[in-house]
């Protein structure tokens, strides 16, 4: 089997290829290295092109070798880029989605990850499942819904709506909820929270790895489905997510700031039945998660070139 994975340079990407090599699949990875980050995996069955989802006819020339699955991550990422950058935010998460749905061969299988932040502001203590109404309410979150009805309407499909995702991967994010604050808990012994009573769900990098190979091998039985991803029961609030690091970093102090927003205005909180209900079983749990960005010193990353923004 061969699989087409765009930004599979970035955090999730760098943790899924090795899994999908690992499983002997052939796998070619387009990624601009917008980031200019490092690569370093190497395999006889990789194929590592650089280049842009937006240059159409470069895509084109790929798609000719007609992949069984495409796992499309490259984009702008993040609601904070895309607010500065909304033009290429729709260019690169949304109209090259469709430019792939429309030009893959109709048999080729797509699994995207979207993002659970379509929920937007939720209801309180009501927990959005697959059949709520969505409500983007950032540029990021706006992208990614369209992104999702296009891939659900060409069929074929499966949407992974995640949670935040956490957690160390070769091209680490700092920018992320969970492993921003832990960089700051280590790093500064201090944390600043606005809106802290806002929810949100939350899973690891390596669960959401695990996401797609499970779809591979669950593929007819899964497809056409959108599924929340997330860890069942770990809707926090910033505070709360605040706490659980401290028990594990005891010597930081985190500072509510009720004067500053969060570009990112998500609150809600998730059900995660759905996925659950097929038999996927989450491995990796936030207190691990804490605990490996402690071991790995995320405190000594540049957070420069760890970061979307
Ligand atoms: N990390 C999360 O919390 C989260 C949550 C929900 C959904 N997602 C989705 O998962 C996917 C991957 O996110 P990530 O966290 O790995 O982000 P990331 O920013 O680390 O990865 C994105 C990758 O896309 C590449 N890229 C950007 N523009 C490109 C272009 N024009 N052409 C080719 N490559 C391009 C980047 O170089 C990068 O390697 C995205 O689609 C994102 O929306 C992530």
């Amino acid at each position: 089997m061969n699989v087409l994975v765009t930004g599979g340079a970035g955090y999730i990407g760098t943790v899924l290829v090795p899994m999908l090599l690992e499983k002997k699949l052939k796998v070619t990875l387009l990624d601009n290295f917008l980031f200019q980050q490092k690569f370093e995996i190497e395999d006889k069955n990789l194929k590592l092109i650089r280049g842009d989802v937006k240059d159409y006819s470069f895509v084109n020339k790929i798609l000719s070798e007609n992949f069984d699955f495409i796992i499309p991550l490259a984009g702008l990422v993040g609601a904070p880029l895309c607010e500065i950058k909304p033009e290429e935010a729709k260019e690169v998460n949304e109209n090259a989605i469709d430019f792939l749905c429309r030009n893959a061969n109709k048999d080729t299988k797509i699994i995207v990850p979207t993002t659970n932040s379509g929920y937007g502001i939720g209801k309180k203590n009501i927990y959005c499942t697959e059949k709520s109404p969505l409500n983007p309410i950032s540029v990021y979150g706006i992208t990614k819904v369209n992104a999702e009805k296009i891939i659900l309407s060409r069929g074929n499909a499966i949407s992974l709506r995640l949670a935040t995702v956490f957690g160390t991967s070769p091209r680490m994010r700092l920018d992320l909820l969970v492993n921003h604050f832990v960089y700051r808990a280590l790093k500064y012994k201090k944390i600043e929270i606005f809106e802290g009573d806002f929810k949100r769900n939350y899973v690891s990098v390596y669960d959401v790895a695990r996401a797609f190979i499970y779809s591979i091998d669950n593929f007819e039985r899964l497809k056409d489905n959108i599924f929340n991803f997330g860890l069942e029961n770990v809707n926090l609030t910033k505070i709360e997510l605040a706490k659980k690091i401290k028990d594990q970093i005891p010597d930081f102090e985190y500072i509510l700031n009720n004067n500053k927003q969060d570009p990112d205005k998500r609150d809600y909180i998730v059900s995660n039945e759905k996925i659950l209900n097929t038999g996927f079983k989450f491995k990796n749990t936030i207190e691990a998660g804490i605990r490996q960005l402690i071991e790995k010193n995320v405190q000594d990353l540049d957070y420069s070139k760890c970061s979307n923004i």
